[in-house]
C-alpha cells in the first residue's frame, strides 16, 4: 500500500513537472525533450520517444530520450508498425514482450543488442479534437506483475498535456502565417495604390511635380511637401515612400495637428514605464516604429516649440531618448513632412524655429492647387466617376456638357478633395447613366459662385492677367527672374516690382 502511494505521488509530481515544461516555452521540440527526460528520470523508462504526424502523412520522431543513434530522420507511415497503428486507430497499444511481437519494427534503435533482458513497449496516441496527431512511446523492463493499465493511463495524461501544447502552438503558427500573408498582400496593395500612376494629372504643373518626386524618391533626403488643403500632399508622401528603397519598410504617419501638445512627444519618441502618470508600460514611439522606413509628419506647421527642439535634434543627430529614459536610441528613418501653412510667416512670427525650417527645407515639392491645373480636371472627373460608380454599384456612363462647364468654371477652394466629394455626391444622387448639373451642389450651380458672371474691375482683371503671365514665365525659367523678364519683353526691375505687388512666390518655381 505504501509503495503504491509513493508511486502515485511520484506520478503526480511528474505531471506537474511535465506541464510546467510544456508551458515554459514556445519551442515544442525542446519542451518535448524535457518531458521525456522527466519521464525517464522518475519512472525508469529505458527509452522514450514522441512522434508527430506531418502534413504528408508521415510520422516523424520529434523528440527521444535514450535512443542510441540519431533519430531525427526515422519515419513511419500511418498504420505501419506499432506506432503507426496507434496513430491510425487512436488507441493505445501495449506490447508486454517485444521479442515476441512480429509487428515491432524497431526502426529507431537496435533493441536486440541494447537489451539483453526482455522489454515491454507502451504506446499511447496524442489526441487533438479526437484525432491522433502523434504518439508517445516508452520502453520499460518486462515484469510479469506490472500494471500496464496504470502506465497507459498515466501516459494518456502526459499525452493530453502534450496535445494542449501542440494545439496552442498550431494556433500561434496559423495566426503567424495568416499575419505574414496578410502583411505581404497589404504591402503589395499599398504599393500599387501609391504608385506614381495613382496621382492623376498630365498638366504642366503636375508634370513638374512628378519630376521632382522622381528626383527625390530614391534619395534619403528629407522632403517638405507644400500645398493648399486637399491638393494631394498625402498622396505625394505615400508615392515617395513606395517608390524609394524603403518601400518594403514601414510608412508611419503622424498627424501633428490632431495631437494635443501634451501627447505629441510621447507619440513621436515613445516612453518608458513610469515616465508619467498613466505610463503603465513602455511604449515605442513613431520614430522607432518607422525604423528603416519613412516617417510622415503631416501638418508639421502645427507642432509646438518644445517638440520642434527635439525634432531638430533627431534631424541633426539621428538619435533621441524615450520619455523617462536616458538610453539614446539611434534611428534610420527618412522624414517627409507636409503643411498647408505659410511657414515663412510662421518663422517670421517666431512660432516656427528657423533652424528647423532650414533642416526641413532641403527639398520642397509644391503641390499645385486645382485652379492652376484645370487641364487635369476632366481626367480627375473621369477617375472619380469610375471609382465611385464602382464603389456604389452605379452604371454611370458620362457627364453632361453643362455639368462639365460648371465644374470647369468653379474655383475649387477645397481642391481635389472638394472635387472628389462633389463627384461622390453626384454619383449617389444620380439615378440614370448621366451626371447632370442638378446633381452638383448648389454652390456650383449659381453662376456667381462658378465665376461665369464677371463682376471685377478692369484694373483687377488686368492685374490677375499680369500675375498669371508672370507666373507662367517664372515657371518656364524655373524661377530665373532675368530670363523671365526677357521672355515678357520687360526689364528685371519692372518684373521685380510686379512680383512684389502681386505677392508671387518665386521660390515655388526654383526647385
Ligand atoms: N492627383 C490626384 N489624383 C487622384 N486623387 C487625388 C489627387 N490629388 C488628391 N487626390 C485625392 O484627394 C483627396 C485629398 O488628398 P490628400 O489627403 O492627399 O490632400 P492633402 O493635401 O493632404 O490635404 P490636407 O492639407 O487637407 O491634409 C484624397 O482622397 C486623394 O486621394
Ligand atoms: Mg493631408
Amino acid at each position: 500500500m505504501a509503495a503504491s502511494d509513493a508511486r502515485e505521488s511520484r506520478r503526480l509530481s511528474t505531471l506537474l513537472e511535465v506541464s510546467s515544461a510544456l508551458s515554459g516555452t514556445l519551442n515544442l521540440r525542446s519542451a518535448l525533450h524535457k518531458v521525456l527526460e522527466i519521464l525517464t528520470k522518475h519512472h525508469g523508462y529505458i527509452r522514450s520517444l514522441v512522434t508527430m504526424l506531418h502534413d504528408n502523412g508521415e510520422l516523424h520522431i520529434e523528440a527521444s530520450d535514450g535512443l542510441d543513434g540519431p533519430s531525427h530522420n526515422v519515419k513511419y507511415r500511418i498504420g505501419e508498425g506499432i506506432i503507426g497503428r496507434v496513430v491510425e486507430s487512436g488507441r493505445p497499444i501495449v506490447v508486454p514482450r517485444v521479442s515476441k511481437e512480429p509487428a515491432f519494427l524497431n526502426r529507431a534503435t537496435k533493441r536486440s543488442e541494447a537489451a539483453k533482458e526482455e522489454l515491454s513497449f507502451v504506446c499511447v496516441p496524442i489526441l487533438l479534437n479526437r484525432r491522433a496527431v502523434g504518439a508517445i512511446g516508452v520502453d520499460l523492463k518486462f515484469r510479469a506483475d506490472r500494471d500496464y493499465d496504470r502506465t497507459v493511463k498515466f501516459l494518456g495524461i502526459v499525452a493530453s498535456n502534450i496535445a494542449q501544447a501542440v494545439k496552442i502552438q498550431r494556433l500561434i503558427e496559423d495566426d503567424k502565417k495568416r499575419l505574414v500573408q496578410e502583411n505581404t498582400q497589404l504591402r503589395q496593395e499599398l504599393k500599387e495604390r501609391y504608385d506614381f500612376s495613382s496621382i492623376i494629372g498630365t498638366s504642366g504643373p503636375v508634370r513638374q511635380m512628378y519630376e521632382q518626386m522622381a528626383q527625390v524618391a530614391a534619395a534619403n533626403t528629407t522632403v517638405m511637401i507644400r500645398g493648399e488643403s486637399g491638393t494631394g500632399k498625402e498622396l505625394v508622401a505615400h508615392a515617395i515612400h513606395y517608390n524609394s528603397q524603403r518601400a518594403n519598410k514601414p510608412f508611419v504617419k503622424v498627424s501633428c495637428a490632431a495631437l494635443p501638445d501634451s501627447l505629441i512627444e510621447s507619440e513621436l519618441f515613445g516612453y518608458e514605464k513610469g515616465a508619467f502618470t498613466g505610463a503603465e508600460q513602455r511604449k515605442k514611439g513613431r520614430f522607432e516604429l518607422a525604423e528603416g522606413g519613412t516617417l510622415f509628419l503631416d501638418e508639421i506647421g502645427d507642432i509646438n516649440l518644445t517638440t520642434q527642439v527635439k525634432l531638430l535634434r533627431v534631424l541633426q543627430e539621428r538619435e533621441f531618448e524615450r520619455l523617462g529614459s536616458t538610453e539614446t536610441i539611434k534611428v534610420n528613418v527618412r522624414l517627409v513632412a507636409a503643411t498647408n501653412k505659410d511657414m515663412e510667416r510662421a518663422v517670421a512670427a517666431g512660432t516656427f524655429r528657423e533652424d528647423l525650417y532650414y533642416r526641413l527645407n532641403v527639398f520642397t515639392i509644391f503641390v499645385p492647387p486645382l485652379r492652376e491645373r484645370k487641364a487635369d480636371l476632366l481626367l480627375l472627373v473621369d477617375h472619380f466617376l469610375e471609382k465611385f460608380s464602382r464603389e456604389h454599384r452605379k452604371s454611370i456612363k458620362r457627364i453632361s456638357t453643362p455639368a462639365i462647364d460648371m465644374l470647369m468654371s468653379y474655383h475649387w477652394p477645397g481642391n481635389v478633395r472638394e472635387l472628389e466629394n462633389t463627384l461622390e455626391r453626384a454619383v449617389l444622387m444620380c439615378d440614370g447613366q448621366v451626371i447632370h448639373g442638378h446633381h452638383l451642389p448648389p454652390s456650383l450651380q449659381t453662376a456667381e459662385a462658378s465665376g461665369t458672371v464677371t463682376r471685377v474691375s478692369l484694373a483687377d482683371a488686368v492685374g490677375a492677367f499680369e500675375k498669371d503671365l508672370i507666373q507662367d514665365a517664372l515657371k518656364t525659367t524655373r524661377g530665373n527672374r532675368a530670363k523671365a523678364a526677357r521672355l515678357l519683353d520687360t526689364t528685371e526691375r519692372v518684373l521685380n516690382y510686379k512680383v512684389r505687388k502681386y505677392a508671387v512666390d518665386v521660390r515655388r518655381f526654383t526647385n
